[in-house]
C-alpha cells in the first residue's frame, strides 16, 4: 500500500465516504471525532499527503505557515471555507478544494423548516403539547404569521439560495435577492434582483441568508440592517452565524421589529448563544444543514472525487486555489 497516498480524515464521515476513501487510499481516521486543533493539523502535514477536514478545523494563516510541505491537498468536506485562509494555503502551494452542489437540497430544506418553525410557534408549541401544560384552546392561541404567497428576501442567490427559492415557490412566495450580480432570466425564473441590500431589506417579510462568510460579510445583519425590515419580519440563517450580530439580533426580537427567527448557525459553534435560550421566537438547530443521509454520502464522495482527480495529476472540479 506503500504507493497509494497518505489520507488524514479527521472526523467521522458516513460510512460509504470511509469505505471507499479506505480502499483508495492509506487512509487514517480519526474514529474519536474530535475536532482537529492546530498542532494537529501541522502535525499530520508531515505525515500525509492529503487531508479531508469538515469546517470544524481551522487552517488559518497561522497554521498555514507552518504546514509541512508534503501536504499537497486539503479537500474539504464542506461547500463553505471560512475556516480556510485560502490566499495563505495557496502561496504554500497547497490545493485546496470544497463541495459545492451536492448539499444544496439538504440545506435549502432545513432553511425551509426553520422559516416555517419560526413563523408558526414551533418551539413553544412543542413545549407546551410535550410537557403536557396544553389545557386550553382560542382562536387567538399560538398565532403565526402565514408564509404563503408573502414576500421573501434572499440574500446571495447562490447555489443555496437559489434551491432554496425552488422550494420557497411551492409556497407562492415572491421572492426577491440581492446577490453580488444580477442572475439571468433562466436562473432568476422570476426573482426579483435588487443592487442595494437596503432596497431587498424594505420588502423582505421573510429573510433568508445564503452567501458565504467573508471580512465583507461579517456581521451583516447589524443593528442598521434589522432596521430596514419591514416591521415582524422572519429571519432564518442556515448559512454562517459570523453573518449576524447576534446582540443586535435580540434586540431586534425585543422590540418587535422581528417576529421571529431560526438559526442553525451561530457565532460560536458548538454552542451557540446561551441569551437565546429565552427566546421562545428562536427557533435553532445544531448546524445540521447538510445532515441527511444521502447529502453526507454525496459530500464525501465528492471531496474523494476531488482527491482522485488531484492524485491523477488533473484539475480538481472544485478547485478554489
Ligand atoms: C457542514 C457546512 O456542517 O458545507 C458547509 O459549509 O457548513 C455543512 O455542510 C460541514 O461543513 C460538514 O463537514
Amino acid at each position: 500500500m506503500a504507493d497509494k497516498p497518505r489520507l488524514w480524515i479527521t472526523r467521522r464521515l458516513s460510512d460509504a465516504t470511509l469505505e471507499r476513501a479506505s480502499r483508495d487510499y492509506d487512509t487514517v481516521i480519526n474514529h474519536e471525532d474530535t475536532p482537529g486543533t492546530a498542532q494537529d493539523l501541522i502535525a499530520a502535514s508531515a505525515e500525509f499527503d492529503a487531508i479531508i477536514p469538515c469546517h470544524s478545523e481551522h487552517f488559518s494563516a497561522e497554521v498555514a505557515a507552518q504546514l509541512d510541505p508534503r501536504l499537497k491537498i486539503i479537500a474539504n468536506h464542506s461547500v463553505g471555507v471560512d475556516h480556510c485562509d485560502l490566499p495563505a494555503l495557496g502561496a504554500r502551494g497547497i490545493t485546496v478544494t470544497n463541495t459545492p452542489d451536492v448539499l444544496s437540497d439538504a440545506t435549502a430544506e432545513l432553511a425551509m423548516l426553520l422559516m416555517l418553525g419560526a413563523a408558526r410557534n414551533a418551539v413553544a408549541g412543542d413545549r407546551i403539547v410535550r410537557t403536557g401544560a396544553w389545557d386550553f384552546w382560542s382562536p387567538s392561541f399560538m398565532v403565526g404569521k402565514q408564509v404563503t404567497g408573502a414576500r421573501l428576501g434572499i440574500i446571495g442567490m447562490g447555489r443555496v439560495g437559489r434551491a432554496f427559492a425552488t422550494k420557497a415557490r411551492g409556497f407562492d412566495m415572491k421572492i426577491h435577492y440581492y446577490n453580488r450580480s444580477e442572475l439571468s432570466p433562466e436562473a432568476a425564473q422570476g426573482a426579483t434582483y435588487h443592487s442595494t441590500l437596503g432596497s431587498l431589506l424594505g420588502v423582505a417579510d421573510f429573510l433568508s441568508l445564503h452567501c458565504p462568510a467573508t471580512p465583507e460579510t461579517t456581521g451583516l445583519m447589524n443593528a442598521e440592517r434589522f432596521a430596514m425590515l419591514p416591521d415582524g419580519a422572519v429571519m432564518v440563517n442556515s448559512a454562517r452565524g459570523a453573518l449576524v450580530d447576534e446582540a443586535a439580533l435580540t434586540a431586534a426580537l425585543d422590540s418587535g421589529k422581528l417576529m421571529a427567527a431560526g438559526l442553525d448557525c451561530f457565532q460560536t459553534e458548538p454552542g451557540g448563544n446561551p441569551a437565546f435560550a429565552a427566546y421562545d421566537n428562536i427557533f435553532m438547530l445544531p448546524h445540521i444543514g447538510s445532515a441527511t443521509t444521502r447529502t453526507r454520502d454525496a459530500m464525501g464522495f465528492r471531496a474523494l472525487d476531488n482527491l482522485d482527480a488531484f492524485f491523477a495529476g488533473k484539475t480538481p472540479g472544485d478547485q478554489l486555489v
